[in-house]
Parts: C-alpha cells; sequence; structure tokens
C-alpha cells in the first residue's frame, strides 16, 4: 500500500493559488496571502499559544466578563481547559451582536426541499425566535446544564433550537435524523434529556420522513423525557401522547420574545454530539463554549476566508459536527449569512447544488468527496449554463478526497479560479485542523496540506509510538499539544476518552487516522487504522453494525467490514455464521440487511451480507477481519501466512462465497 501511494505523490501536480484570489479587483483581499505569512503565524500559534489565542479570542468573540488565565490542562489528565475564568455566551456572540449591529442582515437562507421554496430569516427575526424558544425550554422546567434531544430535519427552526438551548446554558445533543429509533433512544438515555425537539416529518429528496413516528418508538423505553416539542414542517397527522407532547407553534405564541443569555463559564459545555467509535456504543463527545466558538469562528475566518458580505453554504446535515460548525456556529459567529439545504444533490436533478450556488450567489460552498463523485459520474452537462462566478472558495470534508474528483471539483466548480480547501478534522476536534489557506498554501489534489493555528501535527510509527520526524514519512497521526476547540471528555465517561484519544500514544492527541508526510511536507491523510467505516462521510463502528447483526435471532456470529467502493469511499460488507438449524437464504440476508437499518439507520445498510459456514480465527478464537478485508478488496493473492488460523480451509471457502457474489 505504501509503495504505491509513495507513487502518487511523485507524481502529484501543485496548484498555485489561483490569481484570481489575490488580485484586489476580483476578490477581497486574503487574510493570509503568502506562505510565509501563514508560516509565520502558524509558528506563533503553536510557539505562543497564549498570545496568539489570547489576541484571537477577543478580536473574534464577545465576552461577558474577561479570561485571566489563557490556557491550562494537558493530555496527562486530559484537563485541557482554555480562557478559564471568561464567561460569555454562544447565542449572544451568534445571534445578538449582529441582530443589535444589524438587524436586516440576513442570518439564514433556507432552501426548502422544493426547488423555489426560499426563507429567509434576519438576525433581528433569529433574535426573537431564538428568545421564545429559550422562553419555551424554560418553561418546560429546563435549567443550565440540563441535556435536550434535537432531532429534526434540515429547517431553520433547527438552528433556532441549537442557539435557544445555548442561550439558557442547556446542552444539546443533536441526533442526526437519519438515525433509527433504537439510535435515538441510545442517544436519549445516555444524556438522560429531559425534552425532544422535533417535528412533525421531515422532507427529502421529494420523499417525507416520519420524524415523529421514530420520536415516539424512541420513547417508548426512554424514561427521562418529560416533554416533546413538535414543529408542523408537513402538517401530517401524527400521534400524539397528552402530556407529553406539544405544538411548537403553541408554545412560542406564548412566549416573551426576548430571553437574557445566561452567562456561560467557557469551560461550560455547550453540546454533546454521539459518534463513533471502534469499541462499544457510541460516545458522546462533549465541547465546551469557548474554545470550541473559538475554532469554530476562526476557520471559517481562514480557512473559508470569509469577508463581510459573503455567502456561506455548508452542505452538510445539522446532524453531524460539519452541520454544528460550518452550518451553524462558526458563520454566526462571524455575522455571516448561512445557507440552509434541506434536499440532497441529485433532487430534482443533478444541477440542484449548482442552482442554489447561482440563485444565492453563494461564495463558499462546503459539501463531501462522495456527492462529488457522484455528481462527477452523472455527467458535466449538469452545470451547463449555471453561473458559478460568484464562489472563491470551494472545500471538501469527511473522507479522503481522491484526486480525480478533487480535479473535477477544482474544474468543473471552481472554473480554475477558486481555492480549493480539502479540510481534515473530526468531530472531536471540534473545527479543522489539517487544511490549506486559501490565500497562501499551493494544493496538491488529495492532500489536506498543512495544519491549521494551534494545531501541531504529528506522524507517530505506529508500533514504537515515536516521532516520525522529517519528510516522506508514513504512520499515524496524532496533535502534539492541545487547541482550543478540542473535545474536551467523552459525556460521563472520562477514563473513555482517556482510553480512546490521550493513551493509546502518551503526551499526544491520537485522531485514529493513518497519514503521511511527503518530500515537501505537505500531510496525506490516508483513512482510518481503528474499526471505523467511513461510509459517504459517514463514521460507523464495526463493532456497532455486528452487534446489530447478532441481535438478530438467526445469527451466531459476525464481523463485518469496510470494503473499496468508487462512489462511497468505502461500503460495509458483513459476514455471518447461522445459528444451527437456520438455513441460508436470500430472504434471509435481506431480511440481516433490514436489521442493520432498523438498529442503527439507513445510511448503514451493509452492500453486501455473507451468510459462511464459519468465518477465519486464530486458535484462541479471535476473529481476523483483516484475512477478510483482503478477500473483499480483491487482495486475496496477499494474504501471506494463514497457517495460524484455527481452520486454514474457511479461507478457500470466504473467497469462493465473496467471488460469486461480485
Ligand atoms: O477518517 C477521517 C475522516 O473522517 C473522520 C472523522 O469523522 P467525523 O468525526 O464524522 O467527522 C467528519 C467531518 C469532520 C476522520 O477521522 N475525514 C474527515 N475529513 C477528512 C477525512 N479523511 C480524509 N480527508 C479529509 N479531509
Amino acid at each position: 500500500m505504501m509503495t504505491v501511494e509513495a507513487e502518487n505523490v511523485a507524481v502529484d501536480p501543485i496548484y498555485q493559488v489561483p490569481k484570481r484570489l489575490l488580485d484586489k479587483n476580483s476578490a477581497p483581499t486574503p487574510y493570509v496571502d503568502s506562505f510565509e505569512k501563514y508560516q509565520e503565524l502558524w509558528k506563533q500559534s503553536v510557539e505562543d499559544p497564549d498570545t496568539f489565542f489570547s489576541k484571537l479570542s477577543k478580536e473574534l468573540l464577545s465576552w461577558s466578563k474577561p479570561f485571566t488565565t489563557v490556557r491550562s490542562g494537558g493530555f496527562e489528565q486530559g484537563d485541557v481547559a482554555w480562557f478559564l475564568e471568561g464567561e460569555l455566551n454562544a447565542s449572544y456572540n451568534c445571534v445578538d451582536r449582529h441582530a443589535l449591529a444589524n438587524p436586516n442582515k440576513i442570518a439564514i437562507i433556507h432552501e426548502g426541499d422544493e426547488p423555489n421554496s426560499v426563507r429567509n430569516i434576519t438576525y433581528g427575526e433569529l433574535l426573537q425566535e431564538v428568545s421564545r424558544l429559550a422562553n419555551v425550554l424554560k418553561s418546560l422546567g429546563v435549567r443550565k446544564g440540563d441535556n435536550i434531544a434535537i432531532y429534526m430535519p434540515m429547517i431553520p427552526e433547527a438552528v433556532v433550537a441549537l442557539l435557544a438551548c445555548a442561550r439558557i446554558g442547556a446542552v444539546h445533543s443533536v441526533v442526526f435524523a437519519g438515525f433509527s429509533s433504537d439510535s435515538l433512544r441510545d442517544r436519549i438515555v445516555d444524556a438522560s434529556a429531559k425534552v425532544v425537539l422535533t417535528a412533525d416529518e421531515g422532507k427529502r429528496g421529494g420523499k417525507a420522513i416520519a420524524t415523529k413516528r421514530i420520536v415516539d418508538q424512541a420513547l417508548l423505553t426512554a424514561p427521562t423525557v418529560e416533554s416533546v416539542l413538535v414543529f408542523r414542517r408537513t402538517g401530517a397527522d401524527v400521534p400524539w401522547t397528552n402530556g407529553r407532547d406539544l405544538w411548537w407553534h403553541d408554545e412560542m405564541a406564548k412566549a416573551r420574545p426576548y430571553c437574557a443569555p445566561e452567562p456561560m463559564n467557557a469551560e461550560d459545555p455547550l453540546f454533546l454530539l454521539y459518534t463513533s467509535g471502534s469499541t462499544g456504543t457510541p460516545k458522546g463527545v462533549m465541547h465546551t463554549t469557548g474554545g470550541y466558538l473559538l475554532g469554530a469562528g476562526a476557520t471559517v475566518k481562514y480557512i473559508f476566508d470569509y469577508h463581510p458580505d459573503d455567502i456561506f453554504a455548508c452542505m452538510a446535515d445539522i446532524g453531524w459536527i460539519t452541520g454544528h460548525t460550518y452550518i451553524v456556529y462558526g458563520p454566526l459567529t462571524l455575522g455571516a449569512t448561512t445557507l440552509l439545504f434541506e434536499s440532497t444533490p441529485t433532487y430534482p436533478t443533478p444541477s440542484r447544488f449548482w442552482e442554489v450556488v447561482q440563485e444565492h450567489k453563494v461564495t463558499q460552498f462546503y459539501t463531501a468527496p462522495t456527492a462529488i463523485r457522484a455528481l462527477r459520474r452523472l455527467g458535466d452537462k449538469w452545470l451547463d449554463g449555471y453561473d458559478l462566478s460568484t464562489l472563491r472558495v470551494i472545500g471538501s470534508v469527511g473522507e479522503p478526497i481522491n484526486p480525480e474528483a478533487w480535479e473535477w471539483y477544482n474544474e468543473m466548480v471552481g472554473k480554475k479560479n477558486c481555492a480549493v480547501v480539502d479540510t481534515y478534522w473530526q468531530t472531536e476536534t471540534g473545527s479543522i485542523i489539517v487544511t490549506p489557506l486559501p490565500g497562501a498554501i499551493a494544493t496538491k489534489p488529495g492532500s489536506a496540506t498543512f495544519p491549521f493555528f494551534g494545531i501541531k501535527p504529528v506522524i507517530l510509527d505506529p508500533t514504537s509510538g515515536k516521532e516520525l520526524e522529517g519528510n516522506d514519512v508514513t504512520g499515524v497521526l496524532a496533535v502534539a499539544q492541545p487547541w482550543p476547540s478540542m473535545a474536551r471528555t467523552v459525556y460521563n465517561n472520562h477514563h473513555r476518552y482517556l482510553d480512546t484519544y490521550l493513551r493509546p500514544y502518551r503526551g499526544y492527541y491520537f485522531t485514529g487516522d493513518g497519514a503521511s508526510r511527503d518530500k515537501d511536507g505537505y500531510i496525506w491523510i490516508r483513512g482510518r487504522v481503528d474499526d471505523v467505516i467511513n461510509v459517504s462521510g459517514h463514521r460507523l463502528s464495526t463493532a456497532e453494525i455486528e452487534s446489530a447483526l447478532i441481535s438478530h435471532h438467526s445469527v451466531a456470529e459476525a464481523a463485518v467490514i469496510g470494503g473499496h467502493d468508487d462512489l462511497t469511499g468505502q461500503c460495509i460488507h458483513a459476514f455471518t455464521t447461522l445459528k444451527p438449524n437456520i438455513e441460508d437464504s436470500e430472504g434471509l440476508e435481506k431480511e440481516l440487511a433490514l436489521q442493520v437499518r432498523k438498529v442503527i439507520g439507513p445510511f448503514a445498510t451493509p452492500k453486501a451480507i455473507y451468510c459462511v459456514n464459519d468465518l477465519p480465527k486464530t486458535r484462541s478464537g479471535k476473529i481476523m477481519r483483516r484475512i477478510l478485508r483482503k478477500i473483499v478488496n480483491n487482495e486475496a493473492d496477499q494474504l501471506g501466512d494463514t497457517s495460524t488460523l484455527a481452520d486454514p480451509s474457511v479461507v478457500d471457502m470466504l473467497i469462493e462465497k465473496v467471488q460469486s457474489a461480485q
């Protein structure tokens, strides 16, 4: 694997910063407009983070009480804290200060599921809506520190929901509306959420999603929930539990449209976001107020080179970290106009993204490689005739972007006139950590290039944990010192936080990704080195899918691995053995796929399920997933020594099974 990648690096072209971005007549001057300037700022940010971030935090955030200590704690105990005595409110920073200065500026452009269904919300209106909902939450008994679950479609009320929680110091836990009722329940129960904010139905790609019904199902076994506030999105008939369920519009009509923001300590939690790791149940990654908000604002400013009249469009879902940071907190911290997109890239046609860019004069556009690959495959004609000339920065996130997709994005969307930013980060990092800066860093297709301010990335030898110095090295990616927006803990499970991120390589934050630094110092992310699968940028744990399969009455054992997929990056292959007297059949394989959809959600559906007689195991009974991975990815000729398997003959059986299914 390494040789092939090393060859790629050698032939990859370098793209200089597009001239247009540095020309005062055609674009605002980038905040960082040369590589030397970037290097100088980056050096300051890692050598003297106290001065650097103290200054930046005062520039980008409004504090109701100033801090005196910039930073404390470290990776040893996982007690990192930033801006310790400082107080601020995220909702005030994202709404009030802009509403007071500029009430008629559009805060949110909502591009609804159907074309031409646009709703604009000004900062002035946003302040009223957020205040009203904050008062509704208070009237429901929600207090500072309470956890609130949000399970909502991509509508402005979802943004209002996050900000209303932040306003009163409640901790939101958004659950992606593609998760099943079981997954939603697990997240509600883990966080002991008191209130759920939801909608009657969602709309996506012309289809209705039974949002409220899914919530009802989840709540059958989630006893902590006292109230469910339901926004009427489609007007469909939905089941109702009197005494628990309340209509959003009824409660909002009663509420006062101003609510004073609660002063929050910089280290008070802002939100939980559940994410999958290699083992166990999903973790409630906790972000705090000051550091997170600074990371969100700073990255929008510098990585997307955000200027005051820009229209910022992040096409992610609010249920993932990308939506939190780049639809809500980042752009709104800066007082930007942020676009909220309810539909899909192909509804009603594969021109939809470009219609949106043209109609709203989008300047920054941020999406995932899987969408880029899908649109590329559908053909260039879908871009014909669209005016994309307002775009300056186009971004990619969620998984490695293959050079072909990068080139297509650069040529067809950016017209070779935009900065392409391949941004690497994670739920846990809070904001982007490795990335080009539009006016400063020449790009190589497929490389996330260089660290953002405050990030000191290191490549470690996976076995010895030693730093691999210099260029032309491959290993695992870690970060050597704390940065403001890093997650502070896993909810109610600090030892899991330590074990997952800070203990694997002492003294470092471990990302779980493999990476190389090429001969020019560029960083290339190679994908996960743990049992996490990335399907279309959705992060899934093999252990979770396996346990979903095992919960089916027919299944004895399950082993799940990631296969290569041209469109989705990776895809799920599941191997199962069946209980005695259960026959393999096509119907059963379908049923098992349904089981995974039911337990996790439709986006976790395996691409292939193989019912087999046995799995490759060591003599001590450990399943050798490495062997399954090679067989699925057509590398059966590189299996290496299989003689240590308890039964080496299973290998031929597995190869035959997989080949006959392909
Ligand atoms: O494997 C990396 C991949 O996505 C993982 C993080 O997933 P999640 O927490 O869901 O956050 C996704 C959006 C930030 C990482 O560990 N990943 C993310 N961005 C990139 C990437 N891999 C390669 N290149 C990227 N730009």
